[in-house]
């Protein structure tokens, strides 16, 4: 068990580690090093693991979405924070959609030996009118030739000040996948994507709430980073690019006041390593929530931050989510 995993387990040896990492990320940022971060542990998975995961995101959007499989042809689609890898984009590219754009706040420096494998791969997993549809983007031995017409990509500009750097200013779907747990501004970010929404436009965005490692790690609760106050809290986060801690409650509010129509679908429960099958639009207590799993939320609840003190049990409880917002067809 490495040093850092046996400091998870206690509560002030952690928020000290995390403000000292926050300092060291933010005066890199001031010295103008914006760097990717990467979520705690991670390194770079298998090609095969990570064309695999794509295929899952992009089945995850047509079926949470509930996007008409055949219906991509001319849809202009914007994808925030794709990461290391395009595959999510070019899924859409090679399933006929007319442009991909996307747009990351952080830059990635990768083994070019690795991204030719994801690729290369990748084409094997799109058919032949997949391939078609890539030909001009993906050579046969994965060699990516973003061309900034049908597949842009914007690197180093959040999505709440780097929309002006998008060639399109208008998109028919917007997705993105573990993405907005990130943002520091989740309000900034929701109008800065409605603004570049069509009427008639489509969100679909899978949220992971869960606290990325930061006290599980230790074997800590699930909820304890949600008992830390709002101001240390940003004392530790503002620039690592760890969980905004955003609720449910935010997302339905915050995207409700954009006037769009709002579902969302609780995708996991209690920081669980599996996710739900299927997932709900409701859970309860006794059912998706086990009851030892209420009871130990309920303990906690005394100790929370003041903002999530008052929400109900099953919100606390649900660690992982799909939205799907749609924008009005015409203005009100
Ligand atoms: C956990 S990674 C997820 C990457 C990829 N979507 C995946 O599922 O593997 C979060 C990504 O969101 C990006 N990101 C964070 N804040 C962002 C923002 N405000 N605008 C655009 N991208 C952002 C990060 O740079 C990172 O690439």
């Amino acid at each position: 068990m490495s040093l850092l995993t046996r400091l998870r387990a206690f509560k002030w040896p952690t928020i000290a580690y995390e403000v000292q990492r926050n300092l060291v990320s933010r005066a890199r940022e001031r010295r103008g090093e914006l760097r990717a971060t990467t979520a705690l542990g991670a390194t770079l998975d298998k090609p095969a693991k990570r064309v695999a995961y794509s295929r899952n995101a992009f089945e995850g959007f047509l079926e949470h979405g509930r996007l008409d499989p055949d219906a991509h042809t001319g849809l202009r689609v914007l994808e925030l924070g794709p990461g290391e890898d395009l595959c999510v984009a070019l899924r859409f590219l090679a399933a006929g959609a007319a442009r991909v754009s996307c747009i990351d706040r952080f830059s990635f420096q990768i083994d070019p030996a690795w991204e030719r494998d994801v690729y290369r791969l990748l084409l094997g997993d799109v058919g032949k009118d997949g391939r078609d549809r890539l030909a001009d983007i993906v050579s046969p031995d994965g060699e990516l030739r973003a061309d900034g017409e049908r597949l842009e990509v914007v690197r180093g500009a959040g999505i709440e000040d780097g929309a002006e750097r998008l060639r399109d200013r208008s998109f028919d779907l917007i997705v993105s996948v573990a993405v907005l747990e990130h943002v520091y501004d989740l309000a900034a970010a929701l109008r800065a994507m409605n603004a570049l929404l069509a009427p008639g436009g489509l969100m679909v965005h899978q949220v992971d709430l869960r606290d990325h490692g930061m006290f599980t790690g230790g074997g800590r609760h699930p909820l304890e980073f949600l008992t830390i106050d709002e101001r240390l809290y940003r004392l530790m986060t503002s620039h690592t690019g760890a969980p905004n801690r955003e609720r449910i409650c935010a997302y339905r509010e915050l995207l409700a006041d954009l006037g769009h129509e709002v579902s969302i679908e609780v995708t996991n429960v209690g920081g669980a390593r599996e996710n739900l099958a299927p997932y709900r639009e409701r859970i309860a207590v006794g059912a998706e929530v086990d009851r030892a799993l209420a009871a130990s939320i309920e303990r906690m609840r005394g100790r929370l931050a003041p903002r999530f003190a008052p929400l109900p049990v099953e919100e606390l409880a649900a660690t992982g989510i799909v939205v799907r917002s749609s924008k009005a067809s015409t203005a009100a």
